[in-house]
Protein backbone atom coordinates (compact mmCIF):
# COMPACT_ATOMS: atom_id res chain seq x y z
CA UNK A 1 0.00 0.00 0.00
CA UNK A 2 0.88 3.32 -0.89
CA UNK A 3 2.24 5.92 2.24
CA UNK A 4 2.12 9.32 1.48
CA UNK A 5 3.63 12.51 3.38
CA UNK A 6 6.84 13.67 4.13
CA UNK A 7 10.10 12.21 4.96
CA UNK A 8 9.10 8.62 4.70
CA UNK A 9 11.87 5.62 4.86
CA UNK A 10 11.88 2.92 2.11
CA UNK A 11 14.90 0.96 1.76
CA UNK A 12 16.78 0.23 -2.05
CA UNK A 13 19.57 -2.08 -1.81
CA UNK A 14 21.62 -1.07 1.22
CA UNK A 15 20.68 2.49 1.21
CA UNK A 16 17.90 3.90 3.48
CA UNK A 17 15.99 6.44 1.08
CA UNK A 18 13.75 9.59 2.21
CA UNK A 19 11.12 10.68 0.29
CA UNK A 20 8.24 13.02 -0.39
CA UNK A 21 5.25 11.67 -1.78
CA UNK A 22 1.91 13.43 -2.46
CA UNK A 23 -0.66 14.24 -4.62
CA UNK A 24 -3.40 12.19 -5.46
CA UNK A 25 -2.90 8.18 -5.97
CA UNK A 26 -3.94 8.11 -9.51
CA UNK A 27 -2.63 11.13 -11.30
CA UNK A 28 0.16 11.20 -13.26
CA UNK A 29 3.89 11.04 -11.36
CA UNK A 30 6.49 13.82 -11.39
CA UNK A 31 9.81 13.24 -9.76
CA UNK A 32 12.00 15.73 -8.84
CA UNK A 33 15.73 14.98 -8.45
CA UNK A 34 17.60 17.82 -6.96
CA UNK A 35 21.14 19.62 -7.26
CA UNK A 36 24.83 19.47 -5.19
CA UNK A 37 24.97 19.91 -2.31
CA UNK A 38 21.16 20.38 -1.72
CA UNK A 39 18.29 17.86 -0.64
CA UNK A 40 14.95 17.22 -1.51
CA UNK A 41 13.54 20.76 0.39
CA UNK A 42 14.90 23.17 -2.67
CA UNK A 43 11.41 21.55 -4.29
CA UNK A 44 9.07 22.62 -1.81
CA UNK A 45 7.87 25.37 -3.79
CA UNK A 46 6.80 22.86 -6.37
CA UNK A 47 5.31 19.59 -4.23
CA UNK A 48 3.14 22.83 -3.28
CA UNK A 49 1.45 23.93 -6.66
CA UNK A 50 1.66 20.28 -8.12
CA UNK A 51 0.78 18.39 -5.38
CA UNK A 52 -2.74 19.07 -6.31
CA UNK A 53 -3.03 17.63 -9.74
CA UNK A 54 -0.09 15.31 -9.56
CA UNK A 55 1.70 12.73 -7.25
CA UNK A 56 4.61 14.68 -6.46
CA UNK A 57 7.80 12.43 -5.27
CA UNK A 58 10.83 14.29 -3.94
CA UNK A 59 13.70 12.34 -2.43
CA UNK A 60 17.26 12.59 -0.97
CA UNK A 61 20.06 11.35 -3.25
CA UNK A 62 22.06 8.98 -1.18
CA UNK A 63 23.98 11.33 1.20
CA UNK A 64 22.21 13.57 1.20
CA UNK A 65 19.30 15.54 3.25
CA UNK A 66 18.31 12.27 5.40
CA UNK A 67 19.21 9.75 3.18
CA UNK A 68 21.99 6.82 4.20
CA UNK A 69 25.42 7.42 2.36
CA UNK A 70 25.29 3.23 1.96
CA UNK A 71 28.45 1.62 1.40
CA UNK A 72 29.18 1.90 -2.64
CA UNK A 73 31.36 4.32 -3.74
CA UNK A 74 29.34 7.34 -5.05
CA UNK A 75 28.94 7.46 -8.90
CA UNK A 76 26.32 9.01 -11.10
CA UNK A 77 25.78 5.40 -12.26
CA UNK A 78 25.02 4.59 -8.79
CA UNK A 79 22.52 7.31 -8.24
CA UNK A 80 20.84 6.22 -11.23
CA UNK A 81 20.72 2.67 -10.28
CA UNK A 82 18.32 4.29 -7.00
CA UNK A 83 16.27 6.20 -8.62
CA UNK A 84 15.16 3.36 -10.61
CA UNK A 85 15.26 1.39 -7.48
CA UNK A 86 13.08 4.08 -5.94
CA UNK A 87 10.53 4.04 -8.97
CA UNK A 88 10.65 -0.02 -8.72
CA UNK A 89 9.78 -0.12 -4.94
CA UNK A 90 7.10 2.20 -5.66
CA UNK A 91 5.75 0.58 -8.57
CA UNK A 92 6.42 3.15 -10.81
CA UNK A 93 5.85 2.08 -14.07
CA UNK A 94 6.96 5.20 -15.86
CA UNK A 95 6.81 8.90 -14.92
CA UNK A 96 7.72 12.75 -16.28
CA UNK A 97 11.26 13.13 -14.46
CA UNK A 98 12.65 16.45 -13.46
CA UNK A 99 16.40 17.43 -12.27
CA UNK A 100 17.99 19.92 -11.67
CA UNK A 101 21.51 20.24 -12.20
CA UNK A 102 23.64 17.24 -10.61
CA UNK A 103 19.79 16.16 -11.11
CA UNK A 104 19.97 16.50 -14.69
CA UNK A 105 23.04 14.58 -15.46
CA UNK A 106 21.47 11.56 -13.56
CA UNK A 107 18.12 12.32 -15.79
CA UNK A 108 20.28 12.26 -18.48
CA UNK A 109 21.96 8.96 -17.95
CA UNK A 110 18.13 7.82 -16.86
CA UNK A 111 16.94 7.61 -19.83
CA UNK A 112 19.95 6.94 -21.48
CA UNK A 113 19.57 3.46 -19.66
CA UNK A 114 15.93 2.90 -19.79
CA UNK A 115 13.70 5.16 -22.15
CA UNK A 116 10.71 3.37 -21.79
CA UNK A 117 10.68 4.33 -18.14
CA UNK A 118 9.83 7.84 -18.85
CA UNK A 119 7.41 10.10 -20.50
CA UNK A 120 8.65 13.19 -20.60
CA UNK A 121 11.95 15.23 -18.93
CA UNK A 122 12.12 17.96 -17.34
CA UNK A 123 16.46 19.05 -17.44
CA UNK A 124 17.01 22.69 -15.06
CA UNK A 125 20.21 24.42 -14.92
CA UNK A 126 21.92 21.44 -15.92
CA UNK A 127 24.39 20.37 -19.11
CA UNK A 128 25.67 17.00 -20.79
CA UNK A 129 29.40 17.74 -20.65
CA UNK A 130 31.54 16.15 -18.71
CA UNK A 131 34.38 17.94 -16.83
CA UNK A 132 37.07 19.42 -18.27
CA UNK A 133 40.49 18.94 -16.57
CA UNK A 134 40.29 21.87 -15.14
CA UNK A 135 36.95 21.78 -13.45
CA UNK A 136 38.62 18.02 -12.04
CA UNK A 137 41.44 19.45 -10.79
CA UNK A 138 38.85 22.46 -9.22
CA UNK A 139 36.81 19.59 -7.67
CA UNK A 140 40.04 17.93 -6.04
CA UNK A 141 40.55 20.75 -4.25
CA UNK A 142 38.01 21.81 -3.19
CA UNK A 143 37.93 18.51 -1.66
CA UNK A 144 41.31 18.94 0.02
CA UNK A 145 39.88 22.52 1.27
CA UNK A 146 36.52 20.77 2.99
CA UNK A 147 38.63 17.74 4.42
CA UNK A 148 41.19 20.29 6.02
CA UNK A 149 38.97 23.43 6.67
CA UNK A 150 35.46 21.87 6.97
CA UNK A 151 32.52 23.10 4.84
CA UNK A 152 31.78 26.71 5.96
CA UNK A 153 34.25 28.29 3.33
CA UNK A 154 32.30 25.81 0.82
CA UNK A 155 29.10 26.61 1.65
CA UNK A 156 30.11 30.58 1.00
CA UNK A 157 31.67 30.26 -2.15
CA UNK A 158 28.64 27.71 -3.41
CA UNK A 159 26.03 30.74 -2.07
CA UNK A 160 27.90 32.93 -4.60
CA UNK A 161 27.84 30.49 -8.16
CA UNK A 162 24.47 29.17 -7.30
CA UNK A 163 22.44 32.53 -7.03
CA UNK A 164 22.32 35.75 -9.30
CA UNK A 165 23.33 38.73 -7.90
CA UNK A 166 19.70 40.05 -7.23
CA UNK A 167 18.75 37.05 -4.99
CA UNK A 168 20.83 38.51 -2.37
CA UNK A 169 18.65 41.03 -1.64
CA UNK A 170 15.28 39.41 -2.99
CA UNK A 171 15.74 35.83 -1.99
CA UNK A 172 17.14 36.14 1.46
CA UNK A 173 15.30 33.26 2.85
CA UNK A 174 15.57 30.80 0.19
CA UNK A 175 19.59 31.71 0.51
CA UNK A 176 19.84 30.84 4.40
CA UNK A 177 17.91 27.94 3.45
CA UNK A 178 20.64 26.48 0.89
CA UNK A 179 23.19 27.44 3.46
CA UNK A 180 21.36 25.09 6.00
CA UNK A 181 21.40 22.11 3.41
CA UNK A 182 25.02 22.79 2.64
CA UNK A 183 26.25 22.78 6.40
CA UNK A 184 23.83 19.92 7.03
CA UNK A 185 25.19 17.51 4.39
CA UNK A 186 27.95 14.56 6.10
CA UNK A 187 31.23 16.07 5.08
CA UNK A 188 32.43 12.72 3.53
CA UNK A 189 29.11 12.81 1.20
CA UNK A 190 30.06 16.42 -0.03
CA UNK A 191 33.68 14.79 -0.66
CA UNK A 192 32.29 11.44 -2.21
CA UNK A 193 29.72 13.41 -4.56
CA UNK A 194 32.41 15.96 -5.72
CA UNK A 195 34.23 12.84 -6.37
CA UNK A 196 31.35 10.91 -8.36
CA UNK A 197 30.59 14.76 -10.13
CA UNK A 198 34.52 14.90 -11.18
CA UNK A 199 33.72 11.25 -12.64
CA UNK A 200 30.55 11.46 -14.72
CA UNK A 201 30.71 10.92 -18.65
CA UNK A 202 29.46 13.09 -20.88
CA UNK A 203 25.65 12.63 -22.62
CA UNK A 204 26.32 15.05 -25.28
CA UNK A 205 26.20 12.40 -27.74
CA UNK A 206 23.13 10.44 -26.56
CA UNK A 207 21.01 13.46 -26.79
CA UNK A 208 19.90 13.03 -30.58
CA UNK A 209 18.35 9.35 -29.63
CA UNK A 210 16.15 11.21 -27.34
CA UNK A 211 12.44 10.47 -28.27
CA UNK A 212 9.86 11.98 -24.95
CA UNK A 213 8.77 15.64 -25.25
CA UNK A 214 12.00 17.37 -22.87
CA UNK A 215 12.06 20.99 -21.25
CA UNK A 216 14.97 22.62 -20.84
CA UNK A 217 15.02 25.35 -18.08
CA UNK A 218 17.66 28.02 -17.57
CA UNK A 219 18.58 30.87 -15.53
CA UNK A 220 19.55 33.68 -17.33
CA UNK A 221 22.20 34.41 -14.76
CA UNK A 222 23.44 30.63 -14.36
CA UNK A 223 26.97 30.77 -14.05
CA UNK A 224 27.27 27.09 -13.02
CA UNK A 225 25.43 25.98 -16.05
CA UNK A 226 24.88 29.10 -18.12
CA UNK A 227 22.34 29.38 -21.33
CA UNK A 228 25.08 28.47 -23.72
CA UNK A 229 25.47 24.98 -22.15
CA UNK A 230 21.59 25.07 -22.31
CA UNK A 231 21.44 26.00 -25.97
CA UNK A 232 23.52 23.06 -27.02
CA UNK A 233 20.99 20.54 -25.35
CA UNK A 234 18.46 22.09 -27.05
CA UNK A 235 19.78 22.01 -30.52
CA UNK A 236 20.85 18.47 -29.75
CA UNK A 237 17.24 16.82 -28.63
CA UNK A 238 14.77 16.41 -31.29
CA UNK A 239 11.69 17.48 -29.53
CA UNK A 240 12.68 19.94 -26.67
CA UNK A 241 11.70 23.22 -25.99
CA UNK A 242 14.29 25.97 -23.95
CA UNK A 243 12.57 28.44 -21.38
CA UNK A 244 15.50 31.12 -19.88
CA UNK A 245 13.63 32.26 -16.39
CA UNK A 246 14.37 35.72 -15.52
CA UNK A 247 15.53 36.45 -11.78
CA UNK A 248 17.48 33.47 -11.14
CA UNK A 249 21.14 32.22 -11.50
CA UNK A 250 21.21 28.32 -10.98
CA UNK A 251 18.65 27.19 -8.53
CA UNK A 252 15.68 28.91 -10.99
CA UNK A 253 13.37 26.67 -9.00
CA UNK A 254 13.78 28.46 -5.66
CA UNK A 255 14.65 32.00 -7.36
CA UNK A 256 11.63 32.50 -9.57
CA UNK A 257 9.24 29.83 -8.27
CA UNK A 258 6.13 31.40 -9.97
CA UNK A 259 8.01 31.42 -13.86
CA UNK A 260 8.87 27.99 -12.80
CA UNK A 261 5.84 26.66 -11.93
CA UNK A 262 4.08 28.36 -15.00
CA UNK A 263 6.78 26.91 -17.56
CA UNK A 264 7.07 23.65 -16.59
CA UNK A 265 2.74 23.46 -15.86
CA UNK A 266 2.14 24.77 -19.41
CA UNK A 267 4.95 21.93 -20.83
CA UNK A 268 3.11 19.28 -18.81
CA UNK A 269 -0.40 19.90 -19.27
CA UNK A 270 -0.79 18.38 -22.95
CA UNK A 271 0.68 15.80 -21.82
CA UNK A 272 -1.48 15.23 -18.85
CA UNK A 273 -4.74 16.21 -19.51
CA UNK A 274 -6.13 13.44 -20.38
CA UNK A 275 -5.02 11.76 -17.25
CA UNK A 276 -8.35 10.71 -15.38
CA UNK A 277 -7.51 12.99 -12.22
CA UNK A 278 -6.23 15.61 -13.66
CA UNK A 279 -7.95 19.12 -13.74
CA UNK A 280 -6.17 22.57 -15.10
CA UNK A 281 -4.20 24.41 -12.62
CA UNK A 282 -4.31 27.90 -12.59
CA UNK A 283 -1.64 30.48 -13.90
CA UNK A 284 -0.17 32.16 -10.84
CA UNK A 285 0.64 35.70 -10.66
CA UNK A 286 4.17 37.70 -10.20
C1 LIG B 1 24.75 21.11 -8.93
O1 LIG B 1 24.10 22.15 -8.75
O2 LIG B 1 24.22 20.00 -8.85
C2 LIG B 1 26.22 21.22 -9.19
O3 LIG B 1 26.58 22.56 -9.26
C3 LIG B 1 26.62 20.48 -10.42
C4 LIG B 1 28.07 20.60 -10.74
O4 LIG B 1 28.84 21.14 -9.94
O5 LIG B 1 28.48 20.13 -11.83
Amino acid sequence: MRSTGNNLKITISNPMVSYNDTGPEEAPVIIFIHGFPLNKSMWDKQADYFKENYRVITYDIRGHGSSDAGSDIFLIEIFVNDLFGLMDKLELDKVFLCGLSMGGYIALKAIEKHPHRFEALILCDTQCTDDTSEAKENRMKTIENIKENGPHQFAEESLKNLFAVESFSTKKREIAAVREMIMNTNQQSLCNTLHALAERKETCSKLQGINVPVLIMVGIEDKITPPAAARVMHEKIPNSILAIIEHAGHLTNMENPVEFNNQLEKFLHPLAKNHSAYVLLPEIES
